[in-house]
Order: structure tokens, then C-alpha cells, then sequence
């Protein structure tokens, strides 16, 4: 089910916005008439994601660029602003993860995951700045539950995470007197994603049981996460800033149902 709103002729740039939960969001806004940008590290999966949201008849723009590296996210919003103008929703959601026992995991492991996530956040946050759309911008970080409570076998995730909720507060303040908002979803597992085939849901069975511990009894889809995603872009969210919010069916009350069996 999709709430209806109207983004005809705003500009949504999405980081990782290829395949997904971040792909789900973009295909929200390209079906409401948004001009919209996707951005990752695989011409591949840019290529897919350009011809799928392509369908809805908008504009598309597809560019590689790996967040990791500032001059290719330089290069990408110097791409989409030269298409489409000033960023009215900017959506940060690139990431990596993956289950390992801290004294397992390398200097290297560790640092992969919070590039990609807490860095990676950063600097698309920062060299999109210039180009928000002020005031009225939106920046919709993507974080996880593991940000905020605790989980065996993910403290890279669960630092990285965790980094990106504070840049979220903290750039809140900073430029609420732009007329920037920032929040961030913190969604629970979601349907048929790579998050939930790696950490959660490995065989059917494991994926019943997990979601028999989430009090609304089901792994939330695509549109549960674009219909946060447009509301945090729309005039209806006009005075929520700086807000964690979590879209999970209730499951992360309690950080047990997010423990790999
Ligand atoms: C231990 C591992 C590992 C594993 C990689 N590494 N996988 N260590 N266990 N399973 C280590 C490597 O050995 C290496 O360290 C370092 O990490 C970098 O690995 P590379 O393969 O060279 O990195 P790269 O090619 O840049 O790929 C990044 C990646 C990869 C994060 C490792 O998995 C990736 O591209 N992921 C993107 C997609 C993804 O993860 N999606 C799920 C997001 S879910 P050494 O020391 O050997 O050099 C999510 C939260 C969901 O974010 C929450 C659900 C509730
Ligand atoms: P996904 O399909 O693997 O999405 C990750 C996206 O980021 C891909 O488009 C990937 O494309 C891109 N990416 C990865 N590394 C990148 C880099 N260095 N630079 C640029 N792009 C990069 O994973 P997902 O499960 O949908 O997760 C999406 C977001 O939701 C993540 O932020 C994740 O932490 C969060 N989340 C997911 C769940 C869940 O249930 N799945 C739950 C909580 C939070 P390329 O490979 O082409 O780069």
C-alpha cells in the first residue's frame, strides 16, 4: 500500500539506491513524478535500477560513484544538480554488512563497513550541502536498529550505525537554520533484501521464526520504508528533525529479536 503524494519536478538524489530497501524508495518517489538520481559502486546495478524506475515514465539519471571515495560523490551531485537543480531530498543509504565474531574480524573488515556507512554518509552529506535546496530540503539517512541497540556478531555495523544516527542529530542542528531537515529510518527487516539474507533470514525456516518475534508478525516491504521516506519528504513532516525513526513492526522494543539463531 503507497499513500499518495505529488513530486513533480523535485529532485531526490538516493546513495545506494540501486537494489533494495534505498531502490524501494527511489521507485516510490520516480512512480510521484520525482526526478530522480540512483548512485552505487556497480554499472550493472545502476543500469538496472535506471530501466526499472525509468518505467514510470519520469526522468532518470544513473551514476557510478563508490561512497567511499569523495571525488566520485563530488562527481555524482555535480552530475544530478547539472540535470535536475538544487537536491530537494537527499537519501544517504549505502552500505555494507555481514555476520563475524569480533576476534575474527581484520583492522580491514571493521574499517570496510564503517567507510561505507559512517564516512560514506558523512561525505555525501557534506559535498551535497552546497546543493540542498534551501530552505525546504529533506536528508533521509538510512541506519538500522543495530545503531541504537546492541547485536552479537555485527560491531562494525553496530558502530557504523551508530556513528550515522549522531551525523544525523548532529547535522540537524547545524542546519535546521538553512531550512534543512535531517532524520534517518531505521527500518527492521524488510521482505526479499540482501540485509535480510545475510543476517537474518539465511533459510525459510529461519526467516518464519524471525518473524514470529515481531509483534506485527511480519518483515516489513519495500513500501513500508518509501511511504516513510515520502512522508519525511513531504510538507506533512515539516517540523520532525533530527528524528531516529523506526519502521519494524515493533521489533526493535527488544534487541534479542534481532540476534542471528
Ligand atoms: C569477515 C569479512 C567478511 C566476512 C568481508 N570481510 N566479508 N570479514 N567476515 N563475511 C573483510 C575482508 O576479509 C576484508 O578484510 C574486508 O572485509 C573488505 O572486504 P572486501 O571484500 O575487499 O570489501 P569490498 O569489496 O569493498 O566489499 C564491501 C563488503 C561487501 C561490505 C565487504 O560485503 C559489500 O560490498 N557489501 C554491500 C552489500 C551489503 O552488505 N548489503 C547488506 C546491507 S545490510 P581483509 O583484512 O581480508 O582485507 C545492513 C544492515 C541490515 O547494512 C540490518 C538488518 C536488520
Ligand atoms: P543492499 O540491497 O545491499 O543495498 C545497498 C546498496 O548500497 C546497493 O545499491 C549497493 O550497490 C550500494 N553500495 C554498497 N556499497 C557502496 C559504496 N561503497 N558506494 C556506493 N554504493 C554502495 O542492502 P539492503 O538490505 O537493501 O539495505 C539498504 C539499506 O537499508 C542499508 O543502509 C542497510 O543498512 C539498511 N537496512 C536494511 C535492512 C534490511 O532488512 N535489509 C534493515 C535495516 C537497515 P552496489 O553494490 O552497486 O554499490
Amino acid at each position: 500500500m503507497r499513500i499518495e503524494l505529488d513530486f513533480s519536478g523535485r529532485h531526490v538524489m538516493v546513495f545506494g539506491g540501486t537494489t533494495g530497501i534505498n531502490l524501494g524508495i527511489a521507485d516510490c518517489f520516480a512512480q510521484r513524478r520525482g526526478r530522480v538520481t540512483v548512485v552505487s559502486r556497480k554499472q550493472d546495478n545502476v543500469d538496472a535500477a535506471t530501466a526499472q524506475l525509468s518505467k514510470h515514465g519520469g526522468e532518470v539519471l544513473g551514476v557510478v560513484a563508490d561512497v567511499r571515495d569523495p571525488a566520485t560523490v563530488e562527481a555524482a551531485v555535480a552530475a544530478s544538480v547539472a540535470r535536475f537543480g538544487p537536491i530537494d531530498v537527499l537519501v544517504s543509504g549505502a552500505a555494507g554488512n555481514f555476520l563475524a565474531e569480533a576476534k575474527n574480524l581484520s583492522p580491514n573488515g571493521f574499517g570496510v563497513v564503517v567507510d561505507i556507512d559512517l564516512k560514506g554518509t558523512f561525505h555525501v552529506m557534506r559535498l551535497a550541502y552546497p546543493h540542498l535546496a534551501r530552505p525546504g530540503a529533506s536528508v533521509i539517512n538510512i541506519t538500522a536498529p543495530q545503531g541504537q541497540k546492541p547485536a552479537r556478531l555485527q560491531v562494525h555495523a553496530c558502530a557504523a550505525k551508530a556513528g550515522v544516527d549522531q551525523v544525523t542529530r548532529v547535522l540537524a542542528q547545524e542546519w535546521g537554520p538553512d531550512g534543512i531537515r535531517v532524520n534517518a529510518i531505521s527500518p527492521g527487516p524488510i521482505g526479499d533484501t540482501e540485509g535480510v539474507r545475510r543476517l537474518v533470514a539465511s533459510t525459510p525456516d529461519a526467516k518464519r521464526r524471525a518473524e514470529a518475534r515481531i509483534p506485527l508478525g511480519r518483515f516489513g516491504e519495500l513500501d513500508d520504508i518509501g511511504n516513510l521516506a515520502m512522508f519525511l519528504a513531504s510538507p506533512y513532516s515539516g517540523y520532525i528533525s533530527g528524528a531516529i525513526i523506526p519502521c519494524d513492526g515493533g521489533g526493535s522494543m527488544d534487541v534479542e529479536r534481532y540476534q542471528p539463531e
